[in-house]
């Protein structure tokens, strides 16, 4: 099967729980509204490509229960081929997700069945890996068996996009160092370089260091200052678009998604940067995570 962006990741039931205020040990506290919607990194990166047109496969395990269910039905009306996605025997992944008043995010994530995302069960899908124009990965399944994705696009010379979200302190950077692109925040890109990021300089600093260890390209994302896309001849920041903010979660993801998108439609990395910038903007002006992306239509509409 031939796609223009292959996916490897994670899917989840986000129970989105819109708060004045996080209640303190023993108190109950009102909330003014809650939604459940489809997340998880990897499944919003895939339905935000699919979203703007990209032919998506993605490889993921739901969960042997009614939400495993609800998800690959999710997946097929988002048009993304689903033969690499398999049913585990946990129950699906879940993240409980408290929204402030400020459109900030904290979120806990169950990971049920994407634990059982292995590397063997890659092995199952080379042709999916072989035929794609990008892989892209997050790091809410096992950490080997992105290595392993790792391994096996730079045999067959497909670009990868690594996402190292959420961070983890045993990414192994050899592994990191093969990819394409590499896409932190900048907590992300400070647990791994052992760097401090807290202002542009630092972080400029931080994603040299990167570069210097073989990673191509560098794309900080820095939330409403945009990204900063470090490789070994550029140092280039792309603002962020600015929209009044109703709930960041999952904006990541959409950035990541349509960058992918917009990458293998053959745009230059910083067009491709702009236009995700662009559409991550539209999202966190809406409710919900996958709810808010936005079609190429919708977008079109949306942003003339
Ligand atoms: O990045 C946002 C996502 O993180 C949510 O959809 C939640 O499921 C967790 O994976
Ligand atoms: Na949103």
């Amino acid at each position: 099967m031939k796609s223009d962006v292959l996916v490897i990741g994670s899917n989840m039931i986000d129970l989105i729980t819109y708060i004045d205020r996080m209640p303190v040990e023993g108190e109950t506290v009102e909330a003014p509204d809650f939604q459940m919607g489809f997340g998880g990194k990897g499944a919003n990166q895939a339905v935000a490509a699919a979203r703007l047109g990209s032919k998506v496969s993605f490889i993921s395990m739901v969960g042997n229960d009614s939400f495993g269910k609800q998800q690959l039905a999710n997946f097929k009306s988002n048009s993304i081929d689903t033969t690499g996605v398999g049913v585990g025997s946990k129950s699906s992944g879940a993240a409980p997700i408290f929204v402030d008043p400020t459109s900030d995010n904290r979120i806990l994530i169950i990971k049920g069945a994407n634990n059982e995302l292995t590397p063997a069960v890659l092995d199952n899908y080379i042709d999916l890996i072989q035929n794609t124009k990008i892989v892209v990965l997050q790091q809410e399944i096992p950490l080997e068996t992105n290595y392993h994705a790792i391994d096996l696009a730079n045999e067959f010379k497909i670009p990868v996009l690594l996402n190292p979200a959420p961070a983890n302190k045993e990414l192994d950077i050899n592994h990191v160092s093969k990819v394409d692109f590499f896409s932190p925040n900048e907590t992300e890109l400070s647990t791994l370089t052992g760097m401090p990021t807290s202002n542009l300089d630092e972080i400029k600093r931080a994603a040299s260091r990167m570069v210097t260890m073989g990673v191509k390209n560098i794309i900080v994302t820095l939330g409403s200052k945009g990204v900063l896309w470090v490789n070994n001849t550029n140092s280039e920041l792309i603002p962020a678009i600015k929209v009044k903010a109703v709930d960041t979660t999952g904006a990541g993801d959409s950035f990541i998604g349509s960058f992918a998108h917009y990458y293998a439609q053959g745009e230059d990395i910083p067009v491709a940067l702009k236009h995700a910038n662009q559409y991550a903007a539209v999202t966190v002006t809406r409710k919900g995570t996958q709810k808010s992306y936005p079609t190429a239509t919708e977008l079109l509409s949306l942003t003339n």
